[in-house]
């Protein structure tokens, strides 16, 4: 080990803990219905995957999935090595996987500051430490959620996700909503996450050009399947495959 040994992190410093996802033949679905199948996704520690597709192509039911809310039919999902429980929400938790849902999920009576308390995890940052990265909310701590804009909710949710440290992060359609400058800011702090914290993050989004730019590798999920990946500038550059795997055509051999 070289003199000056590893990086001492100081313990207010939000999230960590570098870990990997990997999803192997998972298929899953709602009640009887079979959404996804066979799917295999690969998340390397400090990295992000845009994961695109039409509309009931699956991308919420995979994240709801990978997060231990929906039970996995078959197949298995491992942070760092280890397989999680399936369908168990509390040990995905535990192991570090963060959903950030499509709907925020914020109490809305409650003020930014309080959304965040009851987030934290004990030993793991302050509420006020997550004002160095999200400033906006530290004009806005006392306020309720319901009184913020759509963006200052969508940080909220990004922020109370960061306060538990994730390993894993899944966010569902950030962008839903939003003017495109204020999901550029959003997914410059999705960047930094991935990229500070070293979490592993799952970025599902309709807006396909904005996703692309943040994210290192993509997937284009349709029916079910995946029938597109690669890295997320190649796919940038192609629109033809892109609108292709969209129409739901598999990629050619
Ligand atoms: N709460 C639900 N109950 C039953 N089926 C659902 C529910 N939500 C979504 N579905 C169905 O699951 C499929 C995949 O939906 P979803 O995962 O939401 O797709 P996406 O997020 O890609 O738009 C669709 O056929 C949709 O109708
Ligand atoms: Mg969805």
């Amino acid at each position: 080990m070289s003199e000056r040994g590893p990086v001492v992190e100081a313990p207010s410093e939000p999230g960590r803990a570098r870990a990997r996802l990997e999803c192997r033949g998972c298929t899953g679905g709602r009640g009887s219905t079979v959404v996804f199948r066979d799917l295999d996704l690969d998340v390397r520690a400090g990295t992000v995957v845009a994961l695109l597709g039409p509309n009931g192509a699956g991308k919420s039911t995979l994240l709801l999935t990978l997060a231990g809310l929906l039970p996995a039919r078959a197949g298995e999902v491992r942070v760092d090595g280890v397989a999680l429980r399936p369908g168990n929400a509390v040990a995905a938790s535990h192991a570090g996987v963060v959903l950030v849902p499509d709907d925020r999920s914020l109490f809305m009576t409650l003020t930014v500051e309080e959304n965040l308390e009851v987030a934290r995890r004990r030993g793991g940052p302050a509420a006020r430490d997550l004002v160095d990265i999200f400033p906006a909310l530290g004009q806005r701590w006392r306020i309720s959620a319901g009184a913020l804009s759509g963006g200052e909710q969508q940080m909220l949710a990004l922020a109370r996700a960061l306060i538990q440290q994730p390993k894993v992060l899944l966010v569902d359609e950030m962008s839903m909503g939003l003017a495109p400058l204020i999901v550029e800011t959003l997914f410059d702090t999705v960047r930094r996450i991935a990229r500070d914290h070293g979490a592993a993050i799952v970025l599902v989004e309709q807006h396909v050009k904005l996703a692309l730019g943040v994210a290192d590798e993509a997937a284009v999920l349709n029916r079910g399947a995946i029938v597109l990946r690669g890295a997320a500038d190649e796919l940038r550059d192609d629109s033809t495959q892109l609108e292709r795997a969209y129409l739901g055509e598999p990629e050619p051999a």
